[in-house]
């Protein structure tokens, strides 16, 4: 006991607390750091069963779902608004499994050969001696790969600089295969075209939004759901017979370039609509983990390289399944599409690697927080068979905080905790 009080560090529960919070981060995803998302729903409207067999995508099938949205180049805390490519990944919870669909806001991609990826995601990011982004190393890797022209021009168009992600459209990117119930193949190209419009900031109206609210998109996204506005986004596709792929004018697996709409037209399949905001941003979209890699029968990858590269390198080296577990957890695939039902271990504690159990929304404010640890260290007390009163816990929770809690304030919070519940 020391002279100014009892001290915190004779309690499990500080160490504990103080553990937790040391390791409540995980590394930030390399690339496609910052971003935020939603859940929805995918409804098949129309019958395509002609090009595939996939349950979610025989009409009137119903699958949920959810959307991430992204920056590439920046960092965890970066401006939503800086110019950029938009990263579009999907993950739909099929009763054939989960489906991951992870695009961009263009259809096209800066290279073919998967050996480049590491050096043009680097030539973005910052440089080593001063940890500065720069732009003559950007386009030193952009005009010394000239194959990067066609998505350079989406890029200093109005694509990269969206004026909301609801105002954007989505692209599988990739060719993907399609198998119908004969077993005929299709390739596949994926188009989600906004409901809300097109629409765009000039380079002006980016940089001061970026300089007001870095969290701009993110902002707009959650708010608009939480209003009721959910944004929708209908989905398409192009289908090239299997055959055409070996005398179509253009190599169809080359991910620089698009096919033509007047020789493969789009073909509707239905809407994704996102309607559901998560309730633990950490929980729910930080460790969300998308693979291309995972797929449901009736559809299946093709010979565009830089598919393959990115679902081989999954299991083998770096890559998005690799780097998922690296950051989120092996468990990955159990992150939870649903808010779980049962109680967290603590509802202060935030984050931390293969967190995903959540007991009380993590956005609440400082009191809030303070009152649900309350809540929870009184109904943990009774489920241990130990006394039920709040009051009770007075002197576990004093140390449970480390702070010298006085009468007053003990008494002061009791009255919050039991006006509250
Ligand atoms: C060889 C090529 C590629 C490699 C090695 C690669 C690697 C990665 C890695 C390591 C991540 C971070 C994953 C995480 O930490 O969870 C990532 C994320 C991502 N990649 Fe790729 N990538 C490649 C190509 C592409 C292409 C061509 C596209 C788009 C057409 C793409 C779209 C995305 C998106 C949207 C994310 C963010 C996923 C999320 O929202 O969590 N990637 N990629």
């Amino acid at each position: 006991m020391a002279p100014t009080g009892r001290s915190c560090f004779t309690t499990c529960i500080s160490w504990s607390r103080w553990c937790h919070f040391n390791r409540e981060k995980v590394p930030e995803r390399q690339p496609h750091a910052k971003g935020a998302g939603a859940f929805g729903i995918l409804k098949t409207t129309e019958d395509v069963s002609r090009y595939t067999k996939a349950a979610l995508f025989q009409r009137d099938c119903s699958t949920e779902m959810l959307a991430r949205f992204s920056t590439v180049a920046g960092e965890a805390g970066s401006p939503d608004t800086w110019r950029d490519v938009r990263g579009f990944s999907l993950k739909f919870y099929t009763e054939q499994g989960n489906y991951d669909l992870v695009g961009n806001n263009t259809p096209v991609f800066f290279v073919r050969d998967p050996m480049k990826f590491p050096h043009f995601i680097r030539s973005q990011k910052r440089l080593p001696d001063s940890g500065l982004r720069d732009h003559h190393m950007q386009w030193d890797f952009w005009t010394s790969n000239p194959e990067t022209a066609h998505q350079v021009a989406y890029l200093m168009g109005e694509r990269g600089l969206p004026r909301t992600w609801r105002h954007m459209n989505g692209y599988g990117s990739h060719t993907y295969m399609w198998i119908n119930a004969a077993g005929e193949r299709f390739w596949i190209k994926y188009h989600f075209h906004s409901n809300q419009g097109m629409a765009s900031f000039s380079n002006a109206e980016a940089a001061a939004v970026a300089g007001q609210d870095t969290d701009f998109h993110r902002r707009d996204l959650f708010e608009a759901i939480a209003r009721g506005e959910h944004p929708s986004w209908t989905l398409s596709v192009q289908a090239m017979p299997y055959e055409d792929a070996r005398s179509y004018r253009i190599n169809p697996f080359d991910l620089t370039k698009t096919w033509s709409h007047k020789d493969y037209p789009l073909i509707k399949v239905g809407t994704i609509t996102l309607n559901r905001n998560p309730e633990s941003f950490f929980a729910q979209i930080e460790q969300a983990a998308f693979s291309p890699g995972n797929t449901v029968p009736g559809i299946g990858l093709s010979p565009d390289k830089m598919l393959l590269g990115r679902v081989f390198a999954l299991v083998r080296i770096e890559s998005e399944l690799a780097a998922a577990k690296k950051r989120a957890t092996e468990e990955f695939h159990a992150v939870p599409r649903r808010p779980a039902t049962y109680r967290s271990p603590s509802p202060v504690a935030r984050g931390s690697t293969g967190r995903f159990r959540f007991a009380f929304s993590l956005h609440s404010t400082w009191l809030q927080t303070r009152i649900n640890a309350m809540k929870w260290l009184t109904q943990a007390s009774s489920d241990c068979g130990k006394p039920k009163n709040v009051s009770d816990v007075a002197p576990q929770r004093s140390t449970y905080y480390g702070l010298p809690v006085t009468t007053q304030a003990a008494g002061l919070i009791v009255r919050v905790i039991l006006s509250s519940s």
